[in-house]
C-alpha cells in the first residue's frame, strides 16, 4: 500500500510510520515540524519506500501517484504544545482535516482520522464506551484541542455519510513511549525526566484523578488494524489499565530507582478525573487488546531515555524490511 501520514515526524506518527515501513509499505510522511522533528524519522530516510515532505496541511495538499490510505494525525496533541499554539491546533483539525479527506476522496484512499479521548472532555460515564458524547467545556482553555477533534469527527462522519468517503476514527487514550519529548508536558514524559535527574516528581491535584496509559507498539498495531479494517468507529484505542496519577508516580520511582520527592500543584482547569477506555468495540471489530503492561512499557521507555541521554546510538525501535 502507499500509505501518506500526516504529523509522521511526531511522537505516534513516527512508530507508524516505522511499522507501515515494515510491514512492506510505502509512506509519504507529511509534516510541518511544529511539534515534531525531522530528527524522530531520519533513520527511515534511506529507505526508498520512504518519503519526508515538509507541509502544512492546513493549505490545500497533493502526493503524486496513487494514495490507498491516509492516516491523518497532523495536530499539536499535548497541552502545553496546544496552548503556545491555539489557532493552529483549530486549524489543524479544521482545515487540516478537511484537506486530508479531499486527498483521500481524491484517490480513493481509506481515511484514519487519530482522535482522543479528550472528545469525552471531563467525563460523568465511567469507564467510556464510544456511545457516550462527552463532557467538554467549548469555551475552556482545553477547548482549542477538545473542540478541534470533535468537529474533526464529525466532518469525518459528514465526507463518510454525503460523500461516501471510507473512513475510519480512533479515539486514542493517553500513549507513551520512546521519542515522547522530555518537556511535552505529559505526566509519563514528565516524570520520567523528574525521575531520571533526580528532581520532585510534580503531581497536579492530590493525584487521585485516574489516567489509562498504553504503550505506543500496542497502540501503534491498533492504528494500522483501523487503516486495515472497514470499520467506521469511533473506536476507542487505549489500555484499559487504569492508574491513579499517584500510582503512576510511585511506580516511575520504583522503575527508575530514583530517590526523587513528590511535590503538590494546584490542579489545571478541566483536568479531566477519570479516564478509562472501554476497549469491547476494538476487540470485536478489529480484534485488538493492548499486551504491553506499564511496568513493561515504562522499563522500555526508561532503557531508552537512559540510552538517547548518555549519547549512545538509539537504534531504531523497528527495522524496515526490503521488499
Ligand atoms: N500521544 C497520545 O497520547 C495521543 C492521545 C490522543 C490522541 N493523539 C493524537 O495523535 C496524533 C499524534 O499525536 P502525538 O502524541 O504523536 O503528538 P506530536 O505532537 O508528537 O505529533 C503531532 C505531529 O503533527 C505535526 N503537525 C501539527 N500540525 C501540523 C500541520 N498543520 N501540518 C503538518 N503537520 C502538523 C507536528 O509537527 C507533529 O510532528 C495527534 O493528532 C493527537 O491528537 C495522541
Amino acid at each position: 500500500m502507499r500509505v501518506v501520514v500526516t504529523g509522521g515526524a511526531g511522537f505516534l506518527g513516527s512508530h507508524l510510520c516505522e511499522a507501515l515501513l515494515y510491514r512492506g509499505d510505502t509512506v509519504w510522511c507529511l509534516d510541518d515540524f511544529c511539534t515534531g522533528s525531522p530528527a524522530n524519522v531520519t533513520h527511515l530516510l534511506p529507505e526508498p519506500r520512504f518519503r519526508l515532505v515538509s507541509c502544512d496541511v492546513t493549505e490545500p495538499f497533493d502526493v503524486p501517484g496513487p494514495v490507498h490510505a491516509v492516516a491523518h494525525l497532523a495536530s499539536p496533541a499535548s497541552p502545553p504544545d496546544y496552548h503556545r499554539l491555539p489557532l493552529e491546533t483549530l486549524a489543524a483539525g479544521s482545515r487540516g482535516t478537511e484537506y486530508a479527506l479531499r486527498l483521500a476522496l481524491r484517490h480513493d484512499a481509506r481515511f484514519l482520522l487519530a482522535s482522543t479521548s479528550e472528545s469525552y472532555g471531563d467525563p460523568e460515564v465511567h469507564p467510556q464506551p464510544e456511545e457516550y458524547w462527552g463532557h467538554v467545556n467549548p469555551v475552556g482553555p482545553r477547548s482549542v484541542y477538545d473542540e478541534a477533534k470533535r468537529y474533526a469527527e464529525a466532518l469525518t462522519m459528514a465526507y463518510r455519510r454525503s460523500r461516501g468517503a471510507n473512513t475510519g476514527i480512533v479515539r486514542i487514550f493517553n500513549t507513551y513511549g520512546p521519542r515522547m519529548r522530555p518537556h511535552d508536558g505529559r505526566v509519563v514524559s514528565t516524570f520520567l525526566r523528574q525521575a531520571l535527574t533526580d528532581r520532585p516528581l510534580t503531581i497536579f491535584g492530590d493525584g487521585s484523578q485516574t489516567r489509562s496509559f498504553c504503550y505506543v507498539d500496542d497502540l501503534v498495531r491498533g492504528l494500522t488494524a483501523m487503516l486495515d479494517a472497514c470499520a467506521e468507529g469511533p473506536v476507542n484505542l487505549g489500555n484499559p489499565g487504569e492508574f491513579t496519577v499517584r500510582e503512576l508516580a510511585d511506580l516511575v520511582l520504583a522503575v527508575t530507582g530514583s530517590s526523587s520527592a513528590v511535590e503538590f500543584r494546584p490542579l489545571p482547569v478541566d483536568d479531566p478525573t477519570r479516564r478509562r477506555p472501554v476497549i469491547d468495540r476494538a476487540r470485536a471489530e478489529l480484534g485488538w487488546a493492548p499486551s504491553v503492561s506499564l511496568e513493561e512499557g515504562l522499563r522500555r521507555m526508561v532503557a531508552w531515555s537512559r540510552a538517547r541521554s548518555q549519547g549512545r546510538q538509539v537504534p531504531p525501535v523497528r527495522e524496515p524490511v526490503k521488499v
